[in-house]
């Protein structure tokens, strides 16, 4: 089997892990239990380029208890753990190439190396793999069944290529929905970017003033725990919207520029490009902590940080001091790549078996519907996300009222008033 991974001798560890994920994952483990019975992917072949976690693993086994052949590659070059890689391949025969810390064009040939097995469906986080079978022929593309997405950035991605004309097989985009980025971005991207913040820190977060750039789902659920902690959250927005509703969930509002003179911890969690920008970069506070939370790592304009940058010196794993040449100094956490995964380990299992119930679903029904659907993107269905927060309901223990005949009819009738 080819594969290309850190160090095979990881797999005990990864195996242990992989287990303790799975504990934590019940809906998964359904879907799984069931796939394993009914074999509803048999013959085809999986590329996936997701977070190389112990979550990730989980879904992999699920998909090749389905029946599906699987190859896998990281979809970012920092969020590999390794142990994972290993024992994926040493204890469940999944080709994997993966390493955590491997270069751009490394990461570009993993990728080579999933499409070289010749998947039917991907399923991408953040859509290099979309992208990169995008660039390949166009004979290549047809033979797609269709393709899956995880992450925010990587649906923006598709209904670009959509609207272009440019999408050539449906794609589901698993980021919408609703068990996915209500639970996933939020609660997830919540605690797992604060974990990220204190494994490279170890700073206490009462007191300080804490940037959050973005109020999306992962703003929002960042901001919510940082103030949690007892930070005082500062939240900046383009989205007047979004601005809003931050201000109302008791937060203040600023520009960037503005914010960043007086920010301890600047984070930012937008999907766009150089939001800790030039301007903000000037203004900077001295001693201040910035990371990223969003998919890619353009969040923040390294380019021009390093151009005003004297010297810089790795302080510990994950953080880097910047002494610029205007005498400030700026601590970046895990080179500006998404700060969860780089300095800690992504999302919590419990997020992630919703997220990954969906993407399992997706594939099923990506099978079911061959050659039915168009080049398009798609949410799944409402029954598929409603059944997915059932069963997570029902692994929590807890119940849900049902609707009276009565309330079944007054909500369907229009004529009854006060
Ligand atoms: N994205 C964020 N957290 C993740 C995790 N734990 N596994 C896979 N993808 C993730």
């Amino acid at each position: 089997m080819e594969y290309n991974i850190k160090d095979i001798s990881l797999s005990p560890k990864g195996k242990l892990n992989i287990e303790w994920a799975k504990q934590q994952m019940p809906v998964l483990t359904l879907i799984e239990q069931r796939f394993s019975r009914q074999k509803p992917l048999k013959n085809i072949t999986i590329g996936a380029c997701l977070h190389v976690t112990k979550e990730t693993a989980n879904l992999m086994i699920a998909l090749k208890n389905g029946g599906a052949d699987i190859a896998l590659c990281a979809s970012n070059p920092l969020s590999t753990q390794d142990d994972i890689a290993a024992s994926l391949v040493k204890d469940f025969d999944i080709p994997t190439f993966a390493i955590k810390g491997e270069d751009k064009t490394t990461y570009y040939q993993h990728i080579k190396q999933v499409l070289k097995k010749n998947p039917v469906i991907t399923m991408d986080d953040g859509a290099d793999l979309v992208s990169a079978l995008h660039k390949e022929s166009k004979q290549r593309t047809k033979e797609i069944i269709g393709s899956t997405e995880e992450t925010t950035t990587g649906v923006i991605r598709l209904k670009a290529m959509e609207k272009k004309g440019f999408l050539r097989f449906p794609a589901i985009a698993v980021n919408d929905s609703l068990t996915k980025h209500m639970f996933d971005n939020r609660y997830g991207t919540g605690q797992s970017s604060i974990d990220g913040i204190l494994r490279a820190t170890n700073i206490l977060l009462a007191g300080k003033v804490f940037v959050v750039a973005g109020y999306g789902w992962c703003g929002r659920g960042v901001a919510l725990r940082a103030k949690g902690m007892g930070a005082r959250v500062i939240v900046t927005e383009v989205d007047p919207i979004k601005a809003l509703e931050a201000v109302m969930d008791g937060f203040e509002v600023l520009k960037i520029a503005k914010a960043a003179k007086i920010a301890d911890i600047m984070i930012t969690a937008t999907g766009n490009k150089h939001v800790i920008g030039k301007e903000t970069i000037d203004k900077i506070k001295d001693a201040a902590i910035i990371a990223n939370t969003g998919h890619f790592n353009v969040e923040i304009d390294l380019e021009y940080l390093n151009s005003k940058t004297k010297n810089k010196r790795v302080i510990r794993e994950n953080l880097e001091e910047y002494r610029l040449k205007n005498g400030k100094k700026i601590y970046l956490l895990g080179e500006g790549r998404l700060v969860n995964l780089a300095s800690a380990e992504g999302h919590p299992a419990e997020v992630m078996d919703m997220s990954f119930a969906n993407q399992a679903l997706a594939s099923e029904y990506l099978v079911k519907n061959k050659g039915k659907l168009k080049s398009k993107v798609y949410v799944l269905p409402k029954q598929i996300d409603r059944l997915i927060a059932k069963l997570k309901l029902k692994a929590m223990g807890t119940a849900t009222d049902r609707m009276t005949l009565e309330q079944k009819k007054y909500v369907s009738t229009w004529n009854e008033g006060t």
